[in-house]
């Protein structure tokens, strides 16, 4: 995928929540944060509660603006006011519960929301509402009521209401979070087709590290700072930076890191069953 540009580029942006009384401080929720997303990866924002993971994805999707710093999304600063629908149309959220995004009675008519308040003429909002549904594989639910989908089903309808939009990118705020294991399966493998075979760019957060391992990059934040940035190999292969940081690494990383304080030799960017069997097969051989 083309990686040469940036589509979304951040620049020392901080935001503060702003307390109103004497008993509701200020909070500093990002600060001095720099970030550039790639046109085109799939880059995965792990964090701990609180850290600030919200609010740096609604700095790139304008629904706030930095205190202090820049954020331009598709090359269109988000201050840019008159250039709202802009920047909401080629960078679509998605956040945690899906019954909260739904907005129509009928799937068809939930995905053509987006283009509908974009101006797009009618005639177009069919064939839109149609590829839309068709890349996420669900052409046959088109005249069902979204509240009879399963969780990982509404996702990808809203999924698709951003797809009608023809974005260049996606972020998703907890996205699986409230699905079953079938659901979060569902929407990753979605994810994942849009991204490699679309050229869509992702902005994934999540509380899943298996999720985060699939990323071309990932991104730590605590404390409203950027703390790691880097491969998921990379970045898990550091197992006590990230546990200090309140997280947890995929568990075949943390099988390698066990074996190693053990007085074994395995790498530590291991992060999938099947890479750790083969790195197993090869030491056991190799004996
Ligand atoms: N509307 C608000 N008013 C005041 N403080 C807020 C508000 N929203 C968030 N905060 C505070 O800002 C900081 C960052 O919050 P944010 O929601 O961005 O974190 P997060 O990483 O998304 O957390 P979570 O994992 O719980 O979703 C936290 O300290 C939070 O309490
Ligand atoms: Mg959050």
């Amino acid at each position: 995928m083309s990686v040469d540009r940036n589509i979304i580029e951040i620049k020392n942006a901080s935001y503060v929540y702003r307390g109103n009384s004497e008993d509701r401080q200020d909070v500093l929720a990002l600060d001095d944060v720099s970030l550039s997303v790639r046109q085109g990866e799939f880059l995965a924002v792990l964090g701990r509660n609180g850290s600030g993971k919200s609010t740096l994805a609604k700095l790139m999707n304008a629904l706030i603006l930095p205190a202090s710093g820049t954020v331009v999304v598709n090359g269109i600063d988000t201050s840019n006011e008159e250039m709202l629908w802009e920047i909401r149309s080629s960078t679509g959220m998605v956040f945690q519960n899906p019954d909260n995004q739904i907005v129509g009675t009928v799937v068809e008519e939930d995905v053509a929301f987006g283009p509908e308040n974009l101006g797009v003429p009618p005639k177009e909002i069919r064939a839109r509402v149609d590829e839309a549904l068709e890349m996420i594989g669900m052409s046959e639910f088109k005249k069902h009521a979204p509240h009879q989908l399963s969780g990982g089903q509404k996702q990808r309808v809203a999924i698709a209401g951003i797809l009608a939009m023809r974005p260049k990118c996606i972020v998703l705020d907890e996205a699986t979070a409230m699905l079953d294991p079938v659901g979060r399966k569902e929407v990753m493998r979605i994810l994942r087709r849009l991204n490699s075979e679309d050229g869509i760019t992702i902005v994934h957060i999540t509380h899943h590290m298996d999720e985060a391992g699939m990323a071309d990059r990932v991104l730590v934040i605590d404390e409203g700072k950027c703390v790691m940035l880097g491969t998921p190999g990379k970045v898990f292969s550091d197992v006590e930076r990230i546990k200090s940081l309140g997280l947890d690494v995929p568990q075949v990383t943390e099988l390698m890191y066990e074996l190693n304080k053990s007085g074994f030799g395995f790498p530590t960017d291991v992060l999938t069953v099947d890479e750790a069997v083969k790195r197993l097969k090869a030491y056991l051989g190799g004996e």
